[in-house]
């Protein structure tokens, strides 16, 4: 720098009429490199700045995920646990919705889990006769954010069919309702399911709850508000009116209170007493379209939970809408109405091309040709009307343990415990080669 001044004090001196000007000139060029000398020192520190903060997060997240991991090893718990029930909570206006807070019969502090997972119930229901010795095995999930002292699950009642009303209502939904009291002891397996909530990212995410489908995304929403996250969170619940507006007073609470969180309650049938813009915010069907006129862009993560036709239009739409297939998670509650995008494995098909794979159900005398697009063998037993008794559909609560007679199966994921050999877990499982299945 020094040597610019000595360089513009000379030619001033010898050019005097051009001085002033010149005089400018240096002035000028000196200026600008002590900006651009600020100017990269600036963006240095403003770099690392960024770096010091993306450290933070990530040592943060690291903690985070080791005090969870640390945790979960040791409050964690295989096969089932004794748990009580401290509370039964009616959540809509109709009374068929009905939240149950359990409390570990042991008082010990419960494992964390992912919001989005759910428990596996073994009930032994009285009165459902001979016939069924087997306990009934079905999953809930959890509704609420992690807490030390209770989970909570929310269960609907579940009618028979409209078109076949002299059927049996829904075993365990009603067993539920009608003869589980606060006091009660239930038989439950930790909190497991691959539809959860990653909490350590801060992108922002559409929650889409369909009637009692709303628990998962529930809970991934209780997590946000109570962890503090400023995550941007859109959150849709599809019902017909108000008496079925689950937890209404809780969902007007979190829109007044959290301005990052958006709720969009769509009534699809409303009543004339019910108001626009308060009780509701639109009178239609959760859909695609109306996410294109609500949201800014398409740029979130969507979590979906709902009855199977309003899952499939959804991932429908938002697929159109150019939603990456990363980007949308859904969970079914009953047999999987949303067709993957993604095949079943390779090893699904080992016969060699051109010649078809044969499922047989022995004990239903059926055989169908394999196929490549179904998701599970349990999917492909129904859809060609053989009945497996299923709880999870994710090959956790072992209820679709089935023998195979002939033949083998792969898995699309791998069961956790593996089933003895000579059986295989159905709802995750596809052949390899031909097969024979004892159901
Ligand atoms: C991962 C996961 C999470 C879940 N989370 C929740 C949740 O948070 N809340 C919730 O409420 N549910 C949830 N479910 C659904 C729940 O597990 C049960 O499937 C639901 O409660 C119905 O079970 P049920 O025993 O009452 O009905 P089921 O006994 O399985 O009966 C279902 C229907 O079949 C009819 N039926 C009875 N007999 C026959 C017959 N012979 N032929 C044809 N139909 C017949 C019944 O009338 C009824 O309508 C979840 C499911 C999964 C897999
Ligand atoms: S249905 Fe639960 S393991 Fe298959």
């Amino acid at each position: 720098m020094s040597g610019v001044f000595e360089m513009s004090a000379s030619i001033l001196q010898a050019m005097p009429v051009l001085g002033s000007a010149i005089a400018g000139l240096v002035l000028l060029t000196i200026l600008l490199s002590l900006y651009s000398s600020f100017r990269r020192h600036r963006i240095g520190l403003r770099l690392l700045q960024q770096q010091v903060e993306t450290a933070r997060e990530t040592a943060l997240r690291l903690r985070t995920e080791w005090e969870r991991s640390r945790a979960l090893t040791e409050l964690s718990w295989s096969g089932f646990r004794k748990f009580k029930i401290d509370r039964k909570v009616y959540e809509d206006g109709t009374g068929n919705i009905c939240s149950f807070y359990l409390a570990p019969h042991d008082g010990k502090s419960l494992p964390p889990f992912k919001p989005g997972q759910f428990l596996t119930f073994q009930l032994n229901i009285p009165d459902l006769g001979a016939t069924q010795r087997k306990p009934t095995i079905r999953c809930y999930s959890l509704s609420d954010s992690y807490k030390p002292e209770y989970y909570r699950v929310t269960i609907k009642k579940i009618p028979p069919p409209p078109d076949k009303p002299d059927l049996p209502p829904g075993k365990g939904s009603n067993f539920f309702h009608s003869q589980i009291g606060e006091g009660d002891i239930l038989d439950v397996k930790a909190p497991t399911g691959d539809f959860f909530l990653d909490t350590t990212k801060h992108t922002p995410v559409v929650l889409i709850g369909g009637g009692v489908g709303i628990t998962p995304v529930l809970s991934m929403l209780n997590t946000i508000v109570e962890s503090g996250s400023q995550r941007e969170t859109w959150f849709f619940l599809g019902i017909r009116n108000r008496a079925e507006h689950i937890m209404q007073e809780h969902l007007a609470r979190i829109a007044r209170e959290y301005e990052n969180v958006h709720i969009n309650v769509c009534y699809s049938n409303p009543g004339a007493q019910e108001l626009l813009g308060k009780d509701y915010q639109h009178a239609e069907r959760v859909s695609a379209d109306l996410f294109k006129r609500v949201l800014p862009s398409n740029n979130y993560q969507f979590y979906i939970c709902g009855p199977p036709p309003m899952m499939a239009s959804l991932v429908e739409g938002l697929r159109e809408w150019g939603v990456p297939e990363d980007d949308i998670k859904f969970e079914a509650f009953g047999p999987a109405s949303v067709k993957k995008v993604a095949q079943p494995p390779a090893t699904a098909l080992t016969a060699p091309s051109g010649v078809e794979t044969t499922v047989t159900f022995g004990r239903s005398g059926k055989t169908a040709i394999w196929n490549p697009t179904a998701s599970s063998l349990l999917d492909f037993a129904e859809a060609n009307g053989v009945v497996v008794d299923s709880g999870c559909r994710v090959g956790n609560c072992q209820t679709c343990l089935t023998a195979i007679k002939e033949g083998d199966v792969s898995y699309i994921h791998e069961p956790n415990p593996k089933p003895q050999s000579g059986t295989c877990l159905v709802c995750i499982s596809v052949p390899k080669g031909n097969v024979v299945l004892d159901v």
